[in-house]
């Protein structure tokens, strides 16, 4: 590789992610060819009003998801991401895959398919199963997906950890993401206002102009490389 990086020069590294760093475990990635919106509707699927009208549906989607990410396994790039010591994961991922290749610190943007939340009560419950053990909650009402839908605000707390991590990191890389899906979108511009580096690892770059470095390729492949010693 052109020039490779020693992740012991950098302070704070932080990865953020979409779906195109679990496409090569076999998870699909959301648009494109094969993309999830391409075979499931948003409306019906991904949504607060799709849920309120038929919550069997709903979660009868989020758990065949559930079933085929457990199926896949996470890749060398996961690995060569988990074992960096100053790094922190910005995810826009729910699938956990991060996590399961070791990844302490991960900060997850759109929630986890592997939570439940209670509408009423706000009671978040941790369910790594295939099927759900309930969807129902001590309180009496339904737990859905703790995961944000469309139309549904991030998590507060979570932005504030996500903004605070990319303002103090100085080398910022970006993987997989389309960049089209707000606030997320706004943070390569974040890093690079905060003077951080930052890298672009895609198959099809977005075409963003805060990137000083654009890596074209799969992120299973340029990672192990790409922070190879030699
Ligand atoms: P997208 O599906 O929009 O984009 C996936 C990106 O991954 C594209 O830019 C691909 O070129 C790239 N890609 C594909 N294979 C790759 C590989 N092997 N290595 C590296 N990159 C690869 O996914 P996101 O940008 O993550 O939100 O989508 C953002 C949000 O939109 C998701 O979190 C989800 C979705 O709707 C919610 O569900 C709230």
């Amino acid at each position: 590789m052109e020039q490779n990086i020693n992740p012991a020069t950098y302070r704070e590294i932080v990865f953020f992610t979409g779906a195109g760093m679990s496409a090569e475990s076999g998870v699909p990635t959301y648009r494109g060819k094969g993309g999830i919106w391409g075979s499931y509707s948003i409306d019906e699927y991904a949504c607060q009003e799709a849920f309120d009208r038929n919550p069997e549906k709903v979660l009868g989607f989020h758990e065949k998801r559930r079933k085929s990410v457990l199926d896949c396994q996470p890749h060398e790039g996961h690995s060569v991401v988990a074992v960096l010591p100053n790094a922190k994961v910005v995810t826009q991922n729910i699938d956990g895959m991060h996590q399961r290749a070791g990844s302490k610190d991960v900060i997850e943007l759109h929630g986890s398919l592997w939570r439940l939340r209670c509408q009423s009560c706000g009671f978040r419950k941790e369910d790594l199963a295939e099927s759900y053990e309930t969807t129902r909650c001590d309180c009496g009402d339904r737990l859905r997906p703790d995961i944000i839908w469309f139309g549904d605000m991030l998590d507060a707390v979570v932005m504030s950890k996500a903004s605070q991590a990319i303002r103090n990191c100085d080398l910022f890389v970006s993987i997989g993401t389309s960049g089209t899906v707000w606030p997320a979108a706004g943070f390569p511009d974040l890093a690079k206002q905060s003077g951080a580096y930052c890298i672009e690892i895609n198959p099809e770059p977005s075409g963003a102009s805060e990137y000083d470095r654009v890596i074209v390729g799969n992120a299973g492949e340029v990672l192990p490389e790409l922070f190879s010693e030699s």
